[in-house]
């Protein structure tokens, strides 16, 4: 049985929570947040141990959940990782390359676990996806949802199209060779919608939306493929594939109609909670019952990498020329 716990019990931090809490291989063994207060009303639920100092849990844990604000997830995933702690880190790992990349060195050196909670890898329709959009050439991605003040502060790119990113490069498997990216800002100063274009050495083209200011909450995305067009909704975890699409305009009487005819597929996907298959996949790579890694360490980082460089872009340039027509 794998001694665990969690450092950060705020939003996300409780989804964690509350998966551990019904695993029956791991033994929750201390809830630790900086704040007193969090702690307090977390224990009238849940009868663990409680720290609001993460270095006093680590000797009695095995494996960690980091799901603190990400500006402390190098220090602390360091000094876990240095006390021989296998750690789930939340996304994004790190706000730096450099840091990201010395955790991942630790952990190799010390044989540790270093798992990034990339969580849509694990959504029933997303894994489907990887066996049937083999040879994509236009990815379109649509992510929006309704604002919220708290993550007025955070990037929407390492918040939330990162997802994106992430699914995308690792479908894709080629060099981004091109990268276009615009963003605004509504209500926070920093860019509330983004937009994004990543082009791709063996000419696949993705399109990336992205937005904080929409009503409708909507994550979804359509692949255009040479012989089929796929259209996934990671909230319902549905996938319809369109084949044989063929157009034909037929002369009636005085009329002129137009006929589109396709044969549409509705993939089965087994449904479960992502968050819950990602979690047993790190427990079951730190107990050596499964391969550690879904992709490698290049690939994490480079999901990373484009989104930081579009952060760049989006910080110094609008990617856009000024006009006045
Ligand atoms: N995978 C996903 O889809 C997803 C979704 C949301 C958030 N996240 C990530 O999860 C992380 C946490 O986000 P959140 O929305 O839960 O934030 P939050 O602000 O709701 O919670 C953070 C908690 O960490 C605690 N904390 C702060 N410093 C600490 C420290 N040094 N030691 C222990 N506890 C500390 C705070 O008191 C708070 O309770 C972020 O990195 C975020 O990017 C991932």
């Amino acid at each position: 049985m794998l001694n665990v716990g969690i450092i950060g019990l705020g939003k996300m931090g409780k989804y964690h929570l509350n998966i551990y809490d019904e695993l029956t291989n791991a033994n929750m063994a201390g809830m630790c947040d900086a704040s007193e207060e969090v702690l307090g009303e977390l224990s009238k639920r849940y009868p663990y141990k409680t720290y609001t100092d993460y270095r006093e849990l680590l000797p009695h844990v095995d494996a960690v959940t980091i799901a603190a604000p990400t500006v402390h997830h190098y220090d602390i995933a360091k000094e876990c990782l240095e006390a021989g702690v296998h750690v789930l880190v939340e996304k994004p790992i790190t706000t730096d390359l450099a840091q990201a990349e010395e955790l991942f060195n630790i952990a190799e050196k010390r044989g540790l676990v270093l798992h990034i909670g990339h969580v849509e890898r694990f959504n029933g329709a997303v894994q489907e996806l990887r066996k049937i959009a083999t040879d994509p050439y236009l990815i379109e991605s649509r992510r929006v949802g309704p604002y919220n003040p708290n993550f007025a502060g955070d990037s929407i790119v390492l918040d939330l199209m990162i997802h994106d990113i992430d699914i995308i490069v690792n479908m894709v498997n080629s060099d981004v060779t091109e990268l276009q990216a615009s963003g605004y800002s509504v209500h926070s100063k920093l860019p509330d919608y983004a937009s994004v274009h990543l082009h791709f050495a063996n000419n696949t083209t993705a399109h990336i939306l992205v937005s904080r200011v929409t009503q409708k909450k909507d994550r979804t995305m359509s692949i255009s493929q040479k012989d089929s067009f796929i259209s996934l909704d990671y909230t319902s975890q549905d996938i319809n594939i369109y084949r044989n699409i063929q157009s034909t305009q037929i002369m009636g009487n005085k009329e002129l109609r137009y006929k589109n005819e396709y044969v549409l597929e509705r993939l089965f996907v087994y449904k479960d909670n992502p968050l819950k298959q990602e979690i047993k996949h790190f427990l079951d790579c730190v107990s050596g019952q499964e391969e550690c890694r879904v992709v490698t360490v290049e690939h994490e980082l480079k999901s990373l990498k484009i989104a930081l460089k579009i952060d760049e872009i989006l910080m110094k340039d609008k990617g856009a020329i000024e006009v006045n027509l």
